[in-house]
């Protein structure tokens, strides 16, 4: 605590921190998360007026960040949240039960399960955007440092260090609705259940969001760059099925701001993550980044003791030996094609604004497709609107997307979502993505025979109110592959 000489010097410092908080950018390294050697002392003096805290605000440590305890726990199985027994399911909610209660029982502490919600928030929109966990090669690894200790917590808070987050596993055709832990029974007695959700209990999620063809154009992603992304661009996945679930569900899950106020969040990551681990052992060419930009990129996380743990990238990388748990059958895997060696084949998008194929590119991509191969569009730096959460559906023209026929139409391509980090960051209008696309052999002919006007049109609006824009992107350019024999 400040003594009374340095009074007025702390008001001058508090002053200063305040406007610190207000720019956001800094107020992370005043918590000690960030790299600022403002010790953690210099915050007790510190009385922030309630207005500039940010929401989501991490409780300060009074120490400094200790490493990642070694992990000597039973490698245990993540199992499928649709086939839980009832004593799994009976477990489950006890876990979050004993979690939400720590909300009242004692709001400070960082095990409870608004604390747990808020690092998202905070991660995701509050905190200075150099440190926000999607849209770059921090999705994976953050998502599943997060998840390990969340996981830890459910654990201690029922006495069982053996226990492991369920996944909901919508690559599954038949487990495409939600889990019906989390939604029956829909009310609070349920410490599943979350009262937002748009999406209901009898509801589906689209083939178009999670079916075989976006998930194998993930899953035979060829290097880690297009899987998991770069320091600064999203790898497929994260897009789609990841973003499309989110939009799908809705409520809390629509924005990343709340969607850690879903328990179904922890499930809809773990399949996320299951598809990291998937896509890892699907192929021996599918390996992570080995740069130490990515290695040491390093998170703090409260544990289940309530200890402040830091942990890097390179400590979750091998989850069965560092983390603990495996995922059961990774049914999708069995069934990939073994996809040869991709080549680029380059449009002139640039010069035309629609997409224009040289003759003998139109040939290399037919041949490929006549032959089983398989060819997909990537869209570089698509300008997407950020006024709301919602899917975007791409056709060859305009027409096309006026019509809205969805996955029928021959001039489908694919979608594209947009998940908002916050309802109040509306003055973001518009963001880029990376967006590939799978092109199949008839899709491929219309697209050759005309000249494509890539058009995009919000899925599920109102017709009087349905949005339809030209698509903008930095680059368009197909690759190939041929399948091994
Ligand atoms: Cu950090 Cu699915 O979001």
């Amino acid at each position: 605590m400040p003594d009374s000489k340095t009074t007025h010097q702390n008001s001058r410092k508090q002053f200063d921190a305040i406007e610190a908080i207000k720019s956001r950018r800094n107020f992370l390294q005043l918590l000690g998360l960030g790299t600022s050697l403002i010790g953690v002392g210099a915050l007790e003096g510190l009385v922030f007026p309630s207005s500039a805290m940010a929401d989501c605000a991490p409780p300060p440590s009074k120490v400094p960040a200790i490493r990642i305890a070694r992990d000597c726990r039973a490698i245990t199985p993540r199992r499928p949240a649709s086939t839980l027994t009832s004593a799994e399911i009976i477990k489950l909610r006890a876990a979050y039960k004993a979690m939400r209660d720590l909300d009242t029982s004692d709001p400070n502490d960082p095990r409870g399960f608004q604390r747990q919600a808020n690092i998202h928030c905070w991660m995701c929109s509050e905190a200075a955007a150099s440190q926000w966990v999607h849209g770059s090669w921090k999705f994976f690894a953050w998502h599943r440092a997060y998840l390990y200790y969340h996981e830890r917590i459910l654990g201690k808070l029922i006495g069982d260090m053996d226990f492991r987050l369920p996944y909901w596993d919508w690559d599954v055709a038949s487990h495409r609705k939600m889990p019906s832990a989390y939604t029956n029974p829909g009310n609070a007695a349920n410490s599943l259940w979350n009262s937002t959700r748009e999406m209901s209990a009898t509801d589906e999620l689209p083939d178009e969001d999670v079916g075989e063809d976006v998930m194998e154009a993930s899953m035979t992603a060829d290097t880690f760059e297009e899987f998991g992304g770069t320091a600064s661009d999203n790898g497929i996945p994260e897009g789609v099925p990841h973003g499309s679930v989110h939009v799908d569900v809705d409520g809390d899950m629509g924005t990343f701001e709340t969607a850690g106020k879903d328990p179904l969040f922890y499930a809809h990551h773990s399949n996320v993550d299951k598809m990291w681990s998937d896509w890892n052992q699907g192929s021996s060419s599918h390996t992570n980044p080995t740069d130490a930009a990515f290695l040491n990129l390093t998170w703090n996380f409260y544990d289940e003791n309530k200890v402040w743990r830091s942990i890097k990238a390179s400590d979750v990388l091998n989850h069965e030996n560092q983390l603990r748990y495996v995922y059961g059958p990774a049914k999708f895997r069995a069934i990939l094609p073994c996809l040869l060696q991709w080549v680029a084949v380059r449009t002139d998008w640039r010069l035309s604004r629609t997409v224009k194929l040289a003759q003998a590119n139109r040939v290399t991509i037919s041949r490929a497709l006549d032959s089983g191969g398989r060819a997909r569009m990537h869209l570089t730096d698509v300008v997407v609107p950020m006024d709301k959460s919602a899917v975007y559906r791409v056709y060859a023209n305009p027409e096309a997307a006026r019509a809205d026929k969805g996955p029928g139409s021959d001039d489908y391509l694919g979608t594209i979502p947009v998940v908002l980090n916050d309802r109040k960051g509306l003055h973001v209008h518009k963001r880029t993505r990376n967006v590939t696309l799978n092109v199949t052999g008839k899709r491929f002919e219309r697209l050759a025979a005309t000249a494509p006007n890539l058009t995009l049109v919000e899925r599920g609006a109102k017709e009087n109110v349905r949005r339809v824009m030209p698509v903008t992107a930095r680059d368009v350019h197909f690759t190939v592959a041929a399948v091994e024999k």
